[in-house]
């Protein structure tokens, strides 16, 4: 006979072997930069000392133009901002259903591999030697510790070299000889320190790493987290690969680095100077899965193990109540709470203190899902507080849906949740408080200072960066609905936060809808044409979104602008781009100041992802290409390209033209299905589409 005992446990066994399948590998994560450009500062990379972007190149330490007064004891780290997974916590291995019960076998650690891939030139000016040296680094944060030129090569400084608690692994390439050192001109291993775990001269390979003629070095770093194998590579910027790596060596990175770390590089001159310049970089990392996954498969499993449990109690006719107590519970809330890392739960008074009892002057905006307030918690905090109310709120579903999603999601151009509370039918999420408020303030605010071009350009690229997050990086794909410059937050440093994340929702299942939405979410001229016909959100029409905004904050306009004849400002642009005057289009509030090329290069961007039909459009790595300077501009038809319907060019699976077919709308606008999208700007309520 089954017990309930029995079956649970069956379903924990079934809990167990469900973990393969919830690790299986991913496709790596993968990033190329065959060109740098300066708008990537502080946006694409983090930049730190003496480094700088500039000539095309990471300048990890001064190059000559800029600082030719000095280029000594100087230091720099430039890093990738993107925390990868480098190894699993459990000893579990996917591939062998084994688990080991025995730390000391290293074979067993799951642990990420990689490849970095990077084209160097570092040469002297002079006809001394050169100093000090290069690396390429795995870190634990983006600092750069204080006094850390000379020897210490950006790494580390005389009190922290050798310190575990570093939990820094880098390759150098090193070019003055310490006592330590082999010689003045070789590859090291290195560990929390830079006296080198191993070290390999250069010269029997006929490498000079710092000549005095520029020479650019191709390296090859490539970490085998299987075979805990690290090797690298090198060779003349021109040649293949070779056949056999200059250093090779066995390390289990699990040992050394903290399990989310951030890569990228770091040199610095003594009393010795070089330039350390990398001119391209590939960085390809395993995708390890997120333990939070993990932790959710246990949870949903465990309550559906539960959920059974109980169930077989009742089939058996045991105590009947009991189920009704236990399984109309909401008590996933109580998961939640318990999950690490959540933000924290706050008493209703406290934000009912904190915001002057919702005062209304504290108001800061009403969002598509209720109403932001201003508010000041202990210790001088400034929070936004949304507080959404009853009739918005279809239940308490809608509100796990945002706080399973945004708890989760971390990226410096999104808004930081600091927490949330629930008092009975009432909801309230309160995020961190941004100084500069929304975009559209700045832009069209009047009295306000207008943003110079250098930051518009930083703000776009940020709100790229963001929905490149969401769409491609974040382990499940998130759509944000409702991207618009009022959405876009400015903190203190006037950099982009992209906010409210009230509509945003996993994609699964194609569950979510515009229709479930109970009309289309966000404001004309920002939604993307077929979103009327299928009543559903798709990353295309975020890309749509995107393009308005970047329109907006080049042309300083709202997309509902009227000008030239045209009811949109987009349309206007892509006659100005027809016509071969396209910088007419921007701010003319900038004056001259603003840089030609890269407002072409916005322009284009801009209305390549407005392109009428969806499957045009580009994609966010792409955007984020594009932006960085990586990749040529898009290239856009002369003529705006008519929107048809049903499309043709884009695949629509057939569920969504059901919900398109089966929808009624009160849509006044389309007489028939295939209809040119000829788009009106109506006060609010009458482009909101009510779904009977
Ligand atoms: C560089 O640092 C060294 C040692 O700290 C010092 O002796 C030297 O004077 C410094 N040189 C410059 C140009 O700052
Ligand atoms: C489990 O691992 C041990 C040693 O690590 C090995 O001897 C054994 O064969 C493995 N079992 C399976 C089922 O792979
Ligand atoms: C396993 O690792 C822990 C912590 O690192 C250590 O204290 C313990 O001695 C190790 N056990 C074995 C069998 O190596
Ligand atoms: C632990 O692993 C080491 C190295 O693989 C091996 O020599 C040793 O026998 C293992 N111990 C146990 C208890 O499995
Ligand atoms: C690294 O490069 C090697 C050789 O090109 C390749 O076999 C391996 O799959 C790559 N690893 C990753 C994580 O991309
Ligand atoms: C550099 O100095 C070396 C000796 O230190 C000399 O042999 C060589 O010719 C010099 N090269 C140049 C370009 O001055
Ligand atoms: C090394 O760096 C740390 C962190 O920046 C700093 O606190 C410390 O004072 C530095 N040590 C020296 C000798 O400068
Ligand atoms: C080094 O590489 C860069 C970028 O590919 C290239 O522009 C430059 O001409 C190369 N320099 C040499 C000396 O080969
Ligand atoms: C990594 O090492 C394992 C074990 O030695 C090997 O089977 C695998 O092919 C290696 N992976 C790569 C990409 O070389």
């Amino acid at each position: 006979m089954v017990t309930p005992g029995n079956f649970v446990a069956a379903i924990l066994v079934f809990v167990v072997l469900l973990f393969p399948a919830a690790s299986s590998a991913k496709t790596p994560k993968s990033f190329t930069f065959a060109n740098f450009h300066p708008t990537q500062f502080g946006s694409v990379f983090d930049v730190k000392g003496d480094a700088s972007i500039s000539k095309e190149a990471l300048q990890l330490t001064p190059d000559t133009l800029n600082n030719a007064y000095n280029l000594l004891n100087k230091s720099g780290r430039i890093m990738f901002p993107v925390r990868f997974k480098l190894w699993e916590e459990s000893s579990y291995s996917p591939t062998s259903s084994n688990i080991s019960l025995n730390n000391s076998s290293t074979e067993l650690d799951i642990v990420a591999s990689f490849n970095s891939t990077f084209l160097i030139n570092i040469y002297r000016t002079s006809n001394e030697s050169g100093g000090e040296g290069f690396a390429f680094i795995i870190a634990p944060d983006l600092e750069i510790p204080s006094a850390s030129f000379g020897q210490w090569l950006g790494l580390t400084n005389a009190t922290l070299d050798g310190n575990p608690s570093n939990k820094i692994v880098a390759i150098e390439l090193d070019t003055l000889k310490q006592d330590y050192d082999p010689d003045d001109n070789h590859m090291g291993l290195d560990i929390y320190s830079v006296k080198s775990k191993k070290t390999v001269s250069l010269s029997k390979f006929g490498i000079e790493i710092s000549p005095v003629k520029a020479t650019n070095y191709s390296v090859w770093i490539q970490y085998n987290g299987t075979a805990k194998l690290m090797e690298v590579y090198m060779a003349d910027g021109n040649s293949d690969k070779p056949s056999s790596p200059v250093l090779s060596e066995k390390i289990n990175l699990k040992d050394y680095v903290k399990q989310y770390s951030y890569m990228g590089f770091s040199a610095s001159t003594g009393v010795r100077a070089q330039l350390n310049c990398v001119l391209k970089w590939e960085l390809t990392v395993e995708d390890l899965p997120e333990e939070k996954d993990l932790k959710w498969v246990m949870i949903v499993v465990g309550v559906v193990a539960v959920a059974l449990a109980l169930s077989g109690i009742v089939v058996a006719g045991f105590v009947y109540y009991n189920k009704r107590r236990v399984v109309n519970d909401p008590n996933i809330l109580g998961a939640l709470k318990s999950l690490p890392g959540m933000p924290k739960e706050f008493r209703f008074r406290e934000l009912k203190k904190a915001t002057n009892n919702f005062d209304e002057k504290l108001k800061l905006g009403q969002g598509g899902f209720g109403v932001v307030y201003k508010g000041l918690l202990p210790q001088n905090i400034h929070v936004a507080v949304k507080k959404f109310s009853r009739d918005n709120l279809k239940g308490i579903d809608d509100f796990l849906a945002e706080l399973t999603i945004i708890n989760r999601l971390r990226h410096k151009h999104l808004v930081p949740l600091v927490g949330w509370c629930h008092k009975k039918s009432l909801l309230l999420l309160v995020y961190d408080y941004m100084p500069n408020g929304s975009l559209d303030s700045h832009l069209f605010g009047g009295s306000e200072k207008t943003l110079n071009w250098e930051c518009r350009y930083k703000i776009i690229a940020g709100v790229a960066s963001a929905l490149h997050y969401l769409h491609d990086e974040f382990d499940q794909r998130v759509l944000h609905r409702d991207l618009k410059a009022s959405n876009i937050m400015l903190d203190s440093n006037f950099s982009a936060r992209l906010g409210d994340f009230g509509l945003a929702r996993a994609l699964d299942n194609e569950k979510t809808s515009y229709a479930e939405l109970e009309g289309v979410p966000g404001t004309m001229g920002y939604v993307a044409p077929e979103c009327f016909h299928m009543g559903k959100a798709t990353t295309e029409s975020d890309v749509f979104g995107f393009g308005a905004v970047v329109l907006e904050v080049v042309c300083g306009k709202h997309p509902c602008t009227k000008i030239g004849g045209f009811q949109f400002l987009v349309d206007w642009v892509w006659t100005l781009y027809r016509e071969g005057r396209i910088l007419e289009a921007v701010d003319v509030s900038l004056g001259e100041d603003y840089d030609a090329q890269q407002a072409e290069r916005l322009l284009l961007l801009g209305l390549a992802c407005m392109h009428p039909i969806a499957g045009e459009r580009p994609k966010t790595p792409n955007i984020v290409q594009i932006i960085s300077g990586s990749v040529p501009p898009s290239v856009v038809p002369h003529f705006k390209p008519a929107f048809v319907w049903p499309a043709t060019s884009f695949s629509v699976g057939s569920s969504m033209l059901n919900t398109a077919a089966t929808t009624p709308m009160t849509s006044s606008y389309y007489g028939s299905e295939k209809s040119e999208w000829t788009p009106r700007c109506e006060s609010r309520e009458s482009y909101v589409m009510k779904v009977q």
